[in-house]
């Protein structure tokens, strides 16, 4: 069983070596990243400088309310940058580059703050879970600096501090617990520090951004009373053909996007395609078998229609929800049909781009639980 007191204890020597000199703590106001500026900033105060950028790609409201939910354990800025993050990423479509140019951007603005308080360090809030999947190969998680071998000193002029990277995810949240965090903190699903660049499938733009973080806000209202691991929608572009010889071997309509998502098939990353399977029933277990089927080939993601919006829409959203102890393998939700429907109904609202809402059935593997 995970002992916090311990814990402390343990990871007590690492931090303290800030001792001599300030230290920059990057908040995104997930709980691995909140849980380590609290730990830090509860053990060596203010030489620790805690920050949350606004890149542009959070979500509704959320740097305001993730300052209000630590006000009591820290003094957190916020440091707003989307302008320069949404002008450098928009127009790029393939996910690994949007990652990479992401994670750039992100040192890029943090080197800059290190400069600005004479800090030497950086506290961030990697766990385990995001350094074994990055040296696998998977996805390149903008966190994992030093695990890959990225010498920050010389690149960046900081050192970093890891404090949590052992962990896993539940013993973040007993350990944030511990701390005093609130538990709207503690008990948060967790999100992507690239935040909604990963949710924004393909290409980048303006319009797809705002359309999704609506979307996610309308999904995170129905579904947070829900036990579900994680949840949330993606917004992708609505083109699709469709596929008879898929369709023949698993007796409903496929259709295949040319939108790409990412999935692990045995352990390796796989680039493939987006599926949409349109049978008559509305059985999961029925379709998971379909789901396996089609994944057989290069498909990662296999969504089903929800809604239909405007048969001239661009875009279709995709809401996912899943279940899962360690988020290196999940199920997807068996969400309630009827409730499937009303989210549907209220997305399609957002705006009439929207041709149509599908929901994920896919397991991880072989997709993973982000599109990409
Ligand atoms: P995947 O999509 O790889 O996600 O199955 C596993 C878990 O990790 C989260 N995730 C990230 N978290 N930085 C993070 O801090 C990232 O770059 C990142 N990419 C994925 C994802 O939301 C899920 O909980």
């Amino acid at each position: 069983l995970f002992d916090p007191v311990k814990f402390i204890e343990e990871v007590k020597p690492q931090l303290e070596q800030i001792v001599d000199g300030k230290a920059v703590a990057a908040v995104s106001g997930g709980v691995d990243s909140t849980t380590a500026a609290a730990l830090a900033y509860r053990l060596l105060g203010n030489k620790v400088i805690p920050i949350m950028i606004d890149t542009g790609f959070l979500r509704e409201n959320e740097a305001e309310k993730v300052k209000a939910m630590v006000s009591d354990l820290m003094p957190l800025q916020v440091v707003n940058v989307s302008e320069k993050f949404l002008s450098e990423l928009e127009g790029k479509d393939d996910a690994e580059e949007k990652r990479k140019k992401f994670r750039e951007l992100f040192y890029n603005t943090l080197s800059e703050l290190v400069k600005k308080y004479q800090a030497k360090y950086l506290i961030q809030g990697t766990i385990a879970a995001d350094w074994v999947e990055t040296q696998g190969g998977i996805k390149t998680q903008h966190n994992v600096l030093v695990q890959l071998g990225i010498d920050t000193e010389k690149t960046w002029g900081f050192k970093v501090v890891e404090p949590l990277a052992d962990l896993y995810k539940n013993e973040v949240r007993d350990l944030a617990r511990y701390l005093g965090l609130p538990r709207e903190i503690y008990n948060r699903q967790p999100f992507p520090g690239p935040g909604l660049l990963v949710r924004v499938v393909g290409g980048v733009s303006r319009e797809k951004l705002e359309i999704v973080r609506k979307a996610t806000s309308i999904v995170e209202k129905y579904l947070e009373q829900e036990d579900y691991s994680q949840y949330f929608a993606v917004i992708f572009d609505s083109h699709s053909n469709y596929d008879p010889e898929i369709s023949k071997e698993v007796g409903c309509d496929v259709y295949t996007y040319t939108a790409k998502a990412t999935g692990v098939k045995g352990d390796v990353r796989a680039y493939g395609r987006i599926a949409k399977v349109d049978c008559d029933y509305k059985d999961y277990e029925r379709l998971r078998r379909v789901m396996e089927k089609v994944t057989s080939s290069d498909i990662t993601h296999v969504v089903t229609k929800v809604a239909d919006g405007y048969n001239e829409g661009k875009y279709s959203i995709g809401i996912r929800a899943v279940l899962t102890q360690d988020f290196m393998t999940a199920d997807f939700a068996k969400i309630d049909w009827g409730l499937l429907g009303k989210i549907s109904n209220e997305i399609l609202s957002i705006s009439k781009n929207i041709k149509e809402v599908v929901y994920d059935i896919t397991t991880k593997p072989p997709a993973t639980i982000e599109f990409e």
